[in-house]
């Protein structure tokens, strides 16, 4: 074993878990398989040392962790689904429970005839990145109101090798102009818009409400504030037989598949994630 990295890494774990942060080990090897280029699993038998300009920034890193900054907004990156995806201050990180979105709209297209998808509240690009990824004849719009989000996005579609199938627009779905600035239909509809009730942003865990963007977390007093505005907007996006796959938080499923019924949309199937809990809305128009 490497002494001077174990000796690093111990101190660093002290470090974090005065700071009261949890999985202090883990975070700590994974911040320094950052700095050495190798797998988390690897540090210790790494045969380097760090040099004292990768020690000083090992450091920054354990004091920005202790300041309770994720690990992934840390690094700038993130897996998700079959990729690392470039994150920053101006998106959410992704999450894993996400991924059921992204696994049930590739299930769809694999099976229909499906030309261009729209995303909305594309923020980091994830979704409609790992989507168009699967399909080289697939074409994405994403759309999102924060600019800074969509050049997040514009790099990883660059690192997937997908700028070719997608468009970003700066718009919001507030907007009265949205369905004209939009100008065209969908076969295929996704959206994590946000949902968080307003009142619980400042009970959630400091890693969400101090470093993911407050205009993804949102969701207005009650939270559906969004789905109520896409619900509106729907029937003039989505086209004859299209189909629309939703995030929802917590408990919202049927509010939201019935917000959407009452629009003209069909409940096609509720996902759950791996956790259990109802994630995934499927509707048809
Ligand atoms: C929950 S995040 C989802 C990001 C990404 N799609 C994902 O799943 O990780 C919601 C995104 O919607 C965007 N957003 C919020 N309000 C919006 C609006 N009125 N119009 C367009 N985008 C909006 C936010 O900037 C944010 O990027």
């Amino acid at each position: 074993m490497n002494t001077n990295i174990e000796t690093i890494l111990d101190t660093a774990v002290m470090r974090l878990r005065k700071a009261q942060i949890p999985n202090a080990r883990l975070d700590a090897r994974i911040l320094l398989a950052g700095i050495l280029g190798c797998e988390a699993c690897e540090v210790l038998f790494c045969d380097k040392s760090l040099t004292p300009a990768q020690s000083q920034r090992f450091f920054s890193m354990i004091d920005q962790r202790c300041n309770h900054k994720p690990v992934d907004k840390i690094l700038g990156t993130k897996g998700f689904y079959k990729y690392d995806f470039q994150v920053d201050g101006h998106v959410l990180s992704p999450r894993p429970d996400t991924e059921v979105l992204v696994e049930a709209v590739i299930d769809y297209i694999r099976m229909h005839d499906v030309d261009k998808v729209l995303d909305l509240g594309t923020g980091s690009g994830c979704i409609l990145l790992s989507v168009l990824s699967e399909f080289s004849g697939l074409k994405g719009v994403g759309v999102d109101v924060s600019q800074p989000a969509l050049a997040v996005a514009q790099k990883n579609a660059e690192i997937l090798q997908v700028s070719e199938q997608v468009e970003l627009k700066r718009l919001s779905w507030f907007s009265e102009s949205f369905i004209e600035d939009i100008g065209e239909m969908f076969d295929v509809i996704v959206s994590n818009p946000p949902y968080i009730p307003n009142k619980e942003i400042d009970e959630l865990d400091e890693e969400v409400k101090n470093y993911d963007p407050l205009a993804a977390l949102d969701g207005g007093e009650d939270g559906l504030e969004s789905y109520r505005r896409l619900a509106m907007i729907m029937p003039s996006l989505l086209k004859e037989n299209g189909m629309l796959f939703l995030e929802v938080g917590k408990g919202q499923a049927t509010e939201v598949g019935c917000l959407f019924c009452s629009y003209g949309l069909k409940l096609i199937q509720i996902i759950k994630d791996l956790g259990g809990i109802e994630r995934c809305v499927i509707l048809k128009k």
